[in-house]
């Protein structure tokens, strides 16, 4: 075992590490950056600059090619720079072989595609760059709603298994058709039956990956928790599925209480996640820094399982991060940022000057952000 792999023991699952690196990055009329043409080396790159410079505006980019969505939960016409008609992004990602990936994106035309090849199915593309973002908003997966859960162990589903996303878009697709019959005045017994059964069928297969997935992950973000808060308290997570045990039948028990909501009740559109430190639910009995260090947690283990999953580890987006944790819970996260880069990942971090992390030492490249220009400093 070389010394890398060696160091390498402590991410379980991992045998071979492949590197993905993005290695360019193209931006038109993409927020504040009218034109960008930049190269990154594989490694640790820092973006620093003054607020409202457009840090946080490039890891969005790659975020959106990664995922087709922005972190940010906005829509596409949100990004496109004012006073323009579309984006652009682009980028040429270096990992066993090289892809390019062109996005336009515009009230009219959106266009996605993948080593010059039109994208006909969702599932072809997904696999081309994988990044986790950490971010404030990522508060949320502790505090917010259990959408902000289910969403998350979505993604987690969707990056990790190619027939999650359409499986769990037709199961979107028939609560919606279902909602729309419970809806009207009288309801059509007979198209219900046929939706309900159909909703049955798609649910059960949701329910099924998500609870195979969530044992598997559940250990890795518990340590991940451990070493981000110096061994504080236990983190569990356990999957708190809508249906307790027969779908069908809790569905049918549920037509009551549909006939006065007037939409579906049970279901994985209602599943939850619970997060329990030392036994305890966080979000209702979690301080604040325990808070963000779970949610820093969760999207580190996400980060682990993909790598484990993959064989090489996502790309990481770090924003204003280290800002939110007291001294020594980012001397609790620093080790894993050593660790992505040592296992041949790539990372971008933003960073106001007051906060950037010195402790990273010296072997990282710098950038400064000014007015939606990226310079690179030594
Ligand atoms: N659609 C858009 N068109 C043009 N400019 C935009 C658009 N959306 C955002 N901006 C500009 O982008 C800048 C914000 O960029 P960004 O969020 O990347 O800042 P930041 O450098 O991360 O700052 P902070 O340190 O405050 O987080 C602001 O100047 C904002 O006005
Ligand atoms: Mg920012």
């Amino acid at each position: 075992m070389n010394s890398n792999a060696k160091k390498l023991a402590d991410f379980p699952g991992i045998i071979h590490f492949l590197r993905v690196h993005l290695a360019h990055l193209r931006l038109r009329d993409f927020r504040n950056y009218a034109r960008l043409d930049v190269d990154f080396a594989p490694g640790f790159h820092l973006l620093l600059g003054d607020n409202a410079q457009g840090k946080t505006n490039i890891l969005e980019a790659v975020y959106l090619m990664a995922t087709l969505r922005s972190f940010r939960g906005v829509g596409g016409a949100q990004m496109i720079r004012h006073g323009q008609k579309g984006y652009f992004v682009g980028g040429n990602v270096i990992g066993q072989g090289e892809h390019e990936i062109k996005m336009y994106w515009s009230a009219r035309e959106r266009n996605l595609s993948l080593d010059g090849q039109p994208v006909k199915k969702l599932t072809d593309y997904l696999g081309a760059l994988r990044t986790v973002v950490f971010c404030t908003e990522d508060l949320q997966l502790v505090k917010g709603t259990a959408r902000a859960r289910r969403r998350f162990l979505d993604l987690l589903l969707a990056q990790t298994q190619p027939g999650y996303l359409p499986l769990l878009q037709r199961y979107m697709h028939s609560v919606r058709a279902r909602n729309a019959l419970l809806k009207q005045r009288t309801t059509d017994e007979a198209a219900l039956e046929s939706f309900s059964a159909e909703l049955v069928k798609l649910g059960n297969e949701i329910i099924r990956a998500r609870r195979e997935l969530v044992p598997k992950f559940s250990p890795l973000a518990r340590l991940a928790y451990r070493r981000i808060s110096n061994d504080a308290e236990e983190l569990r997570i356990e999957y708190q599925p809508s249906v307790k045990n027969d779908f069908a039948v809790e569905l049918a028990q549920s037509r009551a209480r549909e006939k006065t909501f007037r939409s579906t009740l049970v279901g994985p559109h209602r599943d939850d996640l619970q997060l329990l430190l030392n036994e305890k639910s966080a979000a209702q009995f979690g301080s604040e820094g325990q808070k963000r260090t779970l949610a820093i947690a969760l999207k580190m283990a996400q980060a682990e399982f993909l790598a484990g999953i993959h064989g090489s580890p996502p790309i990481l987006l770090i924003d204003d991060v280290m800002g939110e944790l007291d001294v020594k819970r980012r001397s609790g996260f620093l080790p894993l940022l050593e660790q992505a880069r040592k296992t041949n990942g790539q990372v971008f971090m933003t960073c106001t000057e007051e906060n950037w992390p010195s402790e990273l030492g010296h072997d990282l490249q710098r950038w400064e952000v000014v007015r939606g220009t990226l310079v690179a400093s030594k």
